[in-house]
Parts: C-alpha cells; structure tokens; sequence
C-alpha cells in the first residue's frame, strides 16, 4: 500500500516525467529519468565497521582499472578470512547443532547472478557462488551440492568453527534449551549490534555495478535455515539501469518484502538512496509494527551516478563508504 506522502511523491514524479515526455537520454525504459552514470565513479560501500578493511580491498581493485565484479569479491572475501569476525566466513558462529553453514551471493552488470547457501567447510563463499554463475546455467546451489561442486572447483575443505566460536557456542547450549533466539548476535557483552552480514556495491570507472554479500548468517540458528543474503532480491540486487542495494539483520524479514529488489526498484521511481532504503523498512513496518521494533535491519544502496544512502530499522547500523573524495564510517538514520 503507497501512504499519502509516497503517493502524492510518486505522483509529481509522474508529472514530471510526463511534462519532460519522458525523452530524456538518460531516461530508462520505465519510470522517470534517473542521474547520468558516473558522475562519482569509482566508489565502493560496505555495510558496518568491518566493511572498511572490505573496501581497502576492493578499492586496490578499482583503481588498477579492474571491474567492479572483482572488487566486490576481492572486498568480500576480507572478512570471510578474519577469525575475529564471528558473522562472516571463518570463525563465524554455528548454527544449533556446532555448524557453520554459509550463505553468499554475487551479481554483476549484466544480471548474472550466483549464489550459495548453507555451504559447510569451504571459506570463500562469495568465490564459490560467483563460480557458480560463471561456472553453471544455474543461480544458486546448496547444502552438499554445493560443497561437492565447490571441492569440484579447486576450493579447499577446511573447518570453519574457531575455538571463540565453539566456547560461545558451548555456552549457549548451557541455557538455551536448543531453541534459536532472534537477534542471539546482539545480545553478546560486546558486539552490540555491531556485527552481521557484509553486504558490499561497487561503481567501477566503466560505470558498470556490482554487489555481493556473504554471511554465517543468524547465530545457533536451526540446522538448515537460510537467510536473504543468498537470495538474489532479498540480500542483494543490481541493475545497472538504476542501481544496486544490500541488506544486513534478520533476513527473515527482507526475504518478506523482497528488500534489496524493492529498494532497487523504488530508486527507479526516482527515490533517492536513502529514501528508497527507508521506504524499504516502512513496508516492514507496515506489516508488523511491534515485531519490526524488535530487530534489526538495515539497507544499502548504491544509484548509477555513485550516490549512496543507507537506512536501519533500529540504532547502530554502520557502513563504510570509499571513493577517489572520500574514506569514511558512517551511521545510518533509523526509524525506531
Ligand atoms: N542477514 C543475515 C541473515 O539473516 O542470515
């Protein structure tokens, strides 16, 4: 449902596109007209404190002139190799039963898109699923397939589960009854809601986009389950007609309302970044208020022309942004 304020926004859009006859060079083939390309290029963004060293990564990349496919690989894989980042890769936390299942995905200019999820034993997830869409007909592979196929591609078996990790999770089974609990992550003396997926966008100096976001996903969860960040249009989405988004938090919620594709889509209806990643969480709110107030979520988003904005459902969302201008940790708005 469009509240008033968003009605009476899309309907001006709809006017002014419609004056203007909608025949402007930039103009896309739906919707209003969006910024030229490239007017801040090359950039790169990365969700929370961590994705700063992600960025340093990837911006070695764009600046030797390389994609931006390779740069959002090159910056994802940073944290899946930090043991001390206990959401991402090795070292993540396991689900309920002592396992560290994976979850990743890759999308480039051209759509193409790859994707893993519940991957067991194999570090680089991000590698693993953009080899999927270069390697495969298919998007996405999971569980066993998706170790086998890894294994069948060179990348090695190793064991995910740090001794920090293991403790903590020894720990947990001391009270929790083996019942997964929303937002466990967040309640660890230390890591308030400072922690989570990387979800990581980057324009190249083609003006081409590309993202990709990879994660341990929620801690002590039920052995199997599968959050948005391999889920292309939940986790991740990029349209170089438009622009690029990505999501962090409870990914239950932002498979529900389709997010990084909504808030793609509605910066083709000429929201800007920031707008478009809170109108995103609006709808979540709509849907729930009290269960929305309880979690976190937090969107990214990445225009064509290199704007950038972010927006969280709750305090302490972080992302990190990295361009030729500019090198910086930022807070993200929050609606609660
Ligand atoms: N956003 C990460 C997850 O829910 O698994």
């Amino acid at each position: 449902m469009v509240d008033r304020r968003d009605f009476l926004r899309l309907s001006a859009l709809s006017s002014a596109a419609a004056l203007a006859g909608c025949a402007t060079a930039a103009a896309d083939k739906e919707g209003p007209s969006l910024p030229a390309r490239k007017l801040n290029a090359p950039v790169v963004i990365s969700t929370w404190d961590f994705g700063k060293a992600a960025n340093a990564s990837a911006w070695g990349v764009l600046v030797g002139s390389g994609s931006a496919l390779d740069a959002v690989e090159a910056g994802a894989r940073v944290p899946e190799a930090d043991p001390g980042n206990q959401s991402v890769g090795y070292g993540g936390r396991p689900d309920r039963d002592g396992r560290v299942t994976l979850d990743a995905c890759i999308m480039d200019a051209k759509g193409r898109c790859g994707s893993v999820a519940a991957l067991e034993q194999v570090m680089h997830a991000v590698s693993v699923a953009r080899a999927v869409m270069e390697k495969t007909p298919h998007v996405m592979l999971v569980g066993d397939g998706a170790l086998q196929f890894a294994l069948a591609n060179g990348f090695e078996k190793q064991e995910l589960l740090t001794e920090q990790s293991r403790m903590e999770w020894e720990e947990w089974l001391k009270t929790a009854h083996y019942a997964p609990v929303r937002n466990i992550e967040n309640s660890t003396p230390g890591n308030a809601k400072d922690h989570d997926t990387i979800g990581i966008l980057a324009l190249d100096a083609t003006g081409d986009l590309a993202g990709a976001c990879t994660t341990s996903g929620m801690a002590y969860k039920l052995h199997g389950r599968v959050g948005d960040s391999p889920i292309i249009g939940a986790g991740l989405f990029v349209d170089n007609e438009v622009g690029a988004a990505t999501s962090t938090g409870v990914g239950e919620e932002v498979v529900r309302i389709a997010g990084s594709h909504t808030v793609v889509e509605l910066m083709r209806q000429g929201f800007a970044p920031e707008e478009a990643c809170k109108a995103a969480l609006e709808r979540a709110v709509r849907r729930d208020p009290a269960y929305a107030k309880s979690i976190q979520v937090g969107f990214l988003a990445l225009r064509r022309d290199g704007a950038i904005g972010a927006y969280a459902m709750q305090e302490g969302f972080t992302y990190a942004v990295k361009s030729g201008s500019r090198e910086e940790l930022v807070a993200a708005k929050h609606i609660f």
